[in-house]
């Protein structure tokens, strides 16, 4: 409990990387994080998330590569990015200037992609950890070919944790049987925290015209349309590692940040809401306060994990009445 108010403490603990909050963007969502700051001091959000980073420039897939679709989005962008030397030389002096940590996020075609992209990001000042990128379902090789064996995500993460010494997160795929396997590997090969879920696989046709929605086909699938089977994924994976757990999947509210927390999430990352309001994940940061504050918690990390069952005791009567 709180003493009466004071306000709660915010900042987050997964293992070696210090966030001075628990919100973050989610990748590929706002390019490297400047182009946020037009509408949001971005040192208020706990990080950014690049989007991925390839050792060479990719010019990603052709249009209709965005569409929408009840409560969500399919997108297949392809890995569009400008490389990893660019992303250093050109992004990161500018990022340095604001005091937010950097995750960057890494795609590679193969494990010793993976393992130089590490190595070089490791060596750039102003990186607060790398995000493998095992799970993004729109490339023909690399992506969701990794993350769908527990053996090739064990090769993979094994290869970066000795490619650096930059905190890992893996982020995982939630097109698999049992997501509990990949996890549990991710985390035996030295991943320091687990990121869930990318997005699922989805596909859009046009009756009109007879055609597919999206120039490549199938894509991924984000927004609220997913959160609730992101949340069971979150639970069934913290329930499993001892690893902390970053949360991500439709996040359009406080609220909704607070069901990944409390189903084990240590923070969340914020994806699709951004499209629509570039600044949401400074708001929802302050949703998360709103709510510490109005049941006396003293601190989010509090919270963590603190899912109580249907019928089981009830939860902490609120502070001040
Ligand atoms: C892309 C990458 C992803 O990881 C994902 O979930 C969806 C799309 C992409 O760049 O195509």
């Amino acid at each position: 409990m709180s003493p009466a108010g004071a306000a709660p403490g915010l900042s987050v603990r997964l293992g070696p990387l210090s966030l001075k909050n628990p919100v973050m963007t989610a990748s590929g969502t706002s390019g490297y994080g400047l182009e946020l700051l037009p509408y949001f001091d971005i040192s208020r959000i706990g990080g950014i998330v690049t989007k991925s980073l390839s050792l060479r420039p990719r010019e990603g897939n052709p249009p209709p590569r965005l569409a929408e679709t009840p409560a969500g989005m399919l997108n297949s962008i392809g890995l569009q990015n400008i490389g990893v030397d660019a992303f250093i030389g050109e992004k990161l002096p500018v990022l340095r200037r604001h005091d937010v940590a950097v995750i960057a996020s890494i795609f590679g075609e193969t494990t010793e992609e993976f393992a130089k992209l590490a190595h070089a990001l490791d060596a750039a000042e102003g990186i607060s950890g790398v995000e493998l990128n095992i799970s993004c379902p729109n490339t023909a090789r690399g992506g969701i070919e990794f993350g769908v064996d527990p053996e090739a995500t064990s090769r993979v993460t094994r290869a970066v944790r000795e490619a650096t010494r930059l905190p890992v997160i893996v982020k995982l795929s939630p097109n698999v049987t049992d997501i509990t396997l990949i996890a549990r590997a991710a985390a035996e090969a030295g991943a320091d925290i687990l990121s869930l879920v990318n997005t699922f696989m989805g596909m859009g046709v046009d009756a009109g015209s007879g055609g597919m929605i999206l120039s490549s086909g199938s894509g991924g699938l984000s927004g609220p349309a997913i959160r609730p089977m992101a949340v069971h994924l979150v639970h069934r994976v913290a329930s499993t590692v001892k690893v902390p757990v970053i949360g991500i999947g439709g996040i359009m509210t406080g609220h909704d940040a607070l069901e990944f927390i409390l189903a084990g999430a240590s923070a969340v990352q914020v994806g699709t809401a951004t499209f629509t309001e570039p600044a949401a994940s400074l708001r929802i940061l302050g949703e998360i306060r709103q709510h510490c504050e109005r049941r006396g918690a003293a601190a989010i990390s509090e919270l963590v994990g603190s899912l109580k069952r249907r019928g089981g005791p009830p939860p902490a009567a609120p502070a001040g009445g």
